[in-house]
């Protein structure tokens, strides 16, 4: 039984994955835009993780919610306005084109608190969410997914120390 409260998780859980992709997308036009071979590896990384997580938001959201598809501004209005905020951001970063190294820095700075946003404020509170719901409404056993969530935001501080470790490159090579 898909219940109104599963659903709420179920669009959070979409909108989020949606929000991964994206941030998937900048990345990876990050490490296209940028020539050294290492920076363009660890960026990749980065890419590789979001999109995997994009992918397990979204069939954790199929699981709970069978509804239409929320809109971006029904997103907005699930996950808030940090919601939005990182999605412009993301399509931002996805328009700068020549990026030298101190833009590189600047646009770094700007992702290592994203990346914070995600993992804190917004992955934390969607993953016991999502457990406690699925404890309590579904048949599925949790184990897994809690374990899933738990990786996922080990990944999010592995994404702010991978930042750092390019900031660091960038400041050796100039
Ligand atoms: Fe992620
Ligand atoms: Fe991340």
């Amino acid at each position: 039984m898909k219940t109104e409260h599963s659903t709420e998780v179920g669009k959070f859980l979409y909108c989020s994955s949606l929000l991964e992709e994206e941030v998937a997308k900048t990345y990876r036009h990050l490490a296209e835009s940028i020539r050294d071979k290492d920076i363009k590896c660890f960026l990749n990384y980065i890419s590789d993780d979001s999109h995997k997580h994009a992918k397990v938001l979204m069939v954790l959201s199929e699981h709970l919610t069978s509804c239409n598809k929320p809109s971006f501004e029904e997103c907005e209005k699930v996950l808030g306005s940090s919601w939005r905020n990182l999605m412009e951001k993301a399509k931002m970063i996805q328009e700068e084109f020549e990026i030298d190294n101190r833009k590189l820095v600047e646009l770094i700075d700007g992702l290592v608190r994203f990346e914070g946003v995600v993992a804190e404020e917004y992955l934390t509170v969607l993953s016991m969410k999502t457990i406690e719901l699925m404890a309590k409404e579904s048949e599925l056993n949790i184990e897994p997914y809690k374990i899933i969530f738990e990786w996922i935001v080990e990944d999010e501080k592995r994404h702010e120390q991978i930042l750092k470790l390019i900031k660091n490159l960038v400041k050796v090579g100039q």
